[in-house]
């Protein structure tokens, strides 16, 4: 299995021992404390779990502009996008040392995470600015992960923390949550070492099914890990849970059993493109994988980024700055001609007509109206749970 990123060894920042955890939440709830954005809940959620390795905390500003810049902190390690606490008001706790953060995203904002403040700064408004431009490749206020980024406050808080939480991710997750540790130590057990890992914010169709089982055949390797987001969304975006569920049927039905692991991860989707496909990278290399798939529109939302940009990043990418792969993937989709799914470049044959290619929303038109997409582009069983869902909202408006 390759090593993590940044270190040898796995740095999870979750306190593992119960004793420990149990006097740290004691000591915490006498400490001046803040409710954290969720950004930065889902920040602690990833150090805690060991995916954000080998950091210890939150960024202060001149490593989070050096990160927006140029991919690395000030002390030179790679890092694609700031990993920051910001905050609009940090009148409780001016002055504190130690600080409780508390989550928004759990009713009665208990207890994340314990912070040292090693400081608090303000982030001038043409460094937010920068780092926008920088992550999002636009400011424009309608982009979701701007919005997000933006709207938090002014106030970064950095310093190293210590979990106490993986926040509702445990509790609504079971079969799904992992961290970083606990997949390492599952492919362990399973004598994998080449894995491929596979982004995913939607129910997996045909195309997300194919491109899992031409990187597993490709690369000759030893298993998929499908890897799914399981914080916050944009508007429209489907819920995790039904995510989850169209996955586990898909798998079941579609693939050879012990050939698959489905798991998830706690954060909210920045919609980042390009960078954000950086950032899945280092991620998945503290999980063990070897290669990443990134196909079209990697994280990407609207028009924002071209298609091929996420791909093309890791071009720019110091050599050895990362010791995990790409499976560099292009447009898939059903040829009519072939009578499978493949990829575009794989058929310079076919014109656009020989494929079979529905627009998300057409999709979303077609199962709010119960009707299954065909079944080149759906599973029939994925498509079914899609339209209970579809159907059970409608009914709700
Ligand atoms: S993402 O925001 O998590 O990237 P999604 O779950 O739709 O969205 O995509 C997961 C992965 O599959 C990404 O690497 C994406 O580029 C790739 N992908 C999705 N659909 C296609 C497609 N039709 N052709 C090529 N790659 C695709």
């Amino acid at each position: 299995m390759i090593k993590p990123h940044g270190s040898d060894k796995l740095n999870p920042l979750y306190v593992m021992d119960e004793k420990e955890r149990a006097n740290l939440a004691k000591e915490a709830e006498k400490l001046p404390s803040i409710v954290v954005c969720s950004a930065a809940a889902a920040n602690a959620v990833m150090l805690g779990a060991g995916y954000f390795n080998p950091l210890t905390g939150y960024m202060n500003v001149a490593d989070s502009m050096s990160v927006a810049k140029d991919m690395k902190t000030t002390k030179g390690l790679f890092w694609p996008v700031p990993i920051v606490n910001v905050a609009k008001d940090v009148s409780a706790i001016k002055g504190a040392k130690k600080i409780a953060l508390r989550d928004p995203n759990v009713q009665g904002n208990p207890i994340l995470a314990i912070q040292e403040v090693e400081a608090i700064e303000e982030i001038k408004p043409d460094q937010m600015k920068f780092m926008t431009q920088a992550i999002f490749r636009t400011e424009d206020p309608k982009h979701p992960g701007v919005k997000a980024f933006t709207s938090v406050g002014n106030f970064a808080i950095s310093g190293p923390i210590k979990v106490l939480s993986y926040s509702y991710f445990e509790k609504e997750f079971p079969e799904t949550f992992r961290t970083a540790y606990q997949i390492r130590e599952q492919m362990g057990k399973l004598g994998w070492n080449k894995v491929v890992a596979f982004q995913t914010r939607n129910p997996m169709h045909r195309a997300h099914e194919e491109l899992c089982r031409m990187a597993y055949n490709d690369l000759k390797a030893d298993g998929i890990l499908i890897h799914m987001l399981l914080g916050k969304l944009k508007e429209g975006d489907i819920p995790a849970d039904v995510r989850d569920a169209c996955i586990r049927k898909m798998v079941e039905l579609y693939f050879k059993p012990n050939t698959v692991l489905i798991t998830g991860y706690g954060f909210d989707m920045l919609y980042a493109g390009p960078r954000e496909a950086v950032l899945h990278a280092v991620f998945r290399q503290n999980t063990g994988c070897t290669h990443l798939i990134v196909g079209r529109d990697h994280a990407g939302v609207g028009d924002y980024y071209g298609p091929f940009d996420a791909q093309k990043i890791f071009e720019e990418i110091p050599k050895g700055a990362l010791l995990i792969d790409t499976y560099m993937a292009d447009n898939t989709a059903w040829s009519k001609k072939l009578g499978r799914v493949v990829m575009m470049r794989d058929a310079p044959d076919h014109t656009k007509d020989d494929f079979i290619m529905l627009s998300g929303t057409k999709v979303r038109e077609m199962l709010g109206n119960g009707q299954a997409p065909p079944p080149e582009f759906s599973r029939p069983e994925v498509a079914k749970i899609l339209i209970e869902y579809y159907q059970a909202i409608d009914k709700k408006k």
